[in-house]
């Protein structure tokens, strides 16, 4: 099969197209024959060699698809050759097939195409998992999301308010029309205004009940200053450094909570869990339209660099795609 590899660690340029040897689906496992695949921002760092995969997932950049299944392993509980499925993967993604074990598949919702359904895994799961899982957002409270225009804030934006929270969104300016489209009440061109003095007006001097920080250490002493008693900060992304000061009497008195997710790490079973929760919750709300995969661009599989570049420059607004075969 062809795959992306990285011929070095380095820049877009290092991407190769490559013949490697097919996937040979384990126990519960499928083979996918890949139609569509998504970037995301571990990718970049992976292919600069500063995010190696974890043990015993492919070397192929790639956390999500979508395809057919194409092969059967041993001990198949459910899944069926032909079925139209996308996937959280912890590597492999960018290749014409992928292994994957089947409790992991979602099936692709009615009327969304491959392109569509490989931008739903990564963003939309890491997204719940921050509101709901760990930010134990409600209906009526506060949240602030950052990087809202990316592929995962763009899902956080679009499933905190569909569960009637509000949602106050930072991006940088030229993205800001684009993400009040996705359902934000209020949002902060993060170049022009402070979202920290934004997120107390908005909520009367209360602070913001729930972030979910995309970015990191750079806007840790603002966090400070604007989340709320009781206040949920889970840390997703660190596009703005790893290293912050902390007052922890302020967490004290305030009884706020810091919280830190990871997705591709985690064993198979948690992700498993992960998956069964997006499924009964969540899944049905594509096929009714009131949610969306934000799809930016899409780029043929040999033009992957093309794509990296384009979300090294944070030129994307929700996701960028790669095609593989003909996408159909
Ligand atoms: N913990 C996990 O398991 C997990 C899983 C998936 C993703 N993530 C993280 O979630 C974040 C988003 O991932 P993605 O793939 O959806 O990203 P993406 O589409 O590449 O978007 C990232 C966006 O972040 C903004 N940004 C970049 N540098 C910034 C900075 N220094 N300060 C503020 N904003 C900055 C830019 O948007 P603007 O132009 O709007 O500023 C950029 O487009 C990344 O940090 C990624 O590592 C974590």
């Amino acid at each position: 099969m062809k795959a992306i590899v990285v011929q070095s660690p380095g820049g877009p340029d290092a991407l190769r197209v490559a013949e490697l040897p097919d996937p040979v689906p384990g126990e519960r496992e499928v083979v996918i024959d890949v139609r569509a695949a998504a970037l995301n921002r571990a990718d970049l760092l992976q292919r600069r060699g500063v995010y190696p995969p974890p043990p015993g997932a492919s070397s192929v950049l790639g956390l999500e698809c979508a395809g057919v299944v194409s092969a059967l392993g041993p001990g198949i509980a459910a899944a069926q050759i032909g079925d139209r499925v996308m996937a959280l993967l912890p590597g492999g993604g960018y290749a014409e097939r992928v292994a994957v074990h089947e409790q992991m598949l979602l099936p692709i919702p009615p009327g969304l195409s491959f392109e569509q359904a490989a931008a739903i895994p990564e963003a939309f799961l890491t997204a719940s998992e921050a509101l709901f899982t760990l930010g134990r957002a409600l209906p009526g409270e506060w949240v602030l999301v950052h990087a809202a225009a990316s592929g995962v804030g763009s899902a956080a934006v679009q499933l905190a308010t569909r569960a009637g929270a509000r949602v106050l969104a930072t991006t940088s300016d030229a993205k800001v029309a684009r993400v009040r489209e996705l359902g934000a009440e209020r949002v902060v061109g993060r170049e022009s205004e402070d979202f920290a003095a934004v997120a107390l007006e908005v909520t009367g001097g209360q602070g913001v009940d729930v972030i979910v920080d995309l970015v990191g250490a750079a806007y840790f002493a603002k966090h400070a200053a604007c989340l709320g008693s009781l206040g949920r900060h889970v840390v997703v992304g660190l596009v703005g450094g790893a290293k912050a000061e902390i007052d922890l009497s302020r967490v004290l008195s305030r009884r706020q909570s810091i919280l830190g997710l990871v997705m591709r790490t985690r064993s198979v079973p948690d992700k498993i869990a992960v998956v069964e929760r997006f499924r009964r919750q969540w899944l049905h709300r594509f096929a009714d339209g009131s949610l969306a995969p934000l799809v930016d661009s899409v780029f043929p599989f040999v033009d992957a660099a093309r794509a990296h570049e384009r979300m090294e420059a944070n030129a994307n607004v929700g996701k960028l795609v790669l095609r593989v075969g003909d996408g159909a």
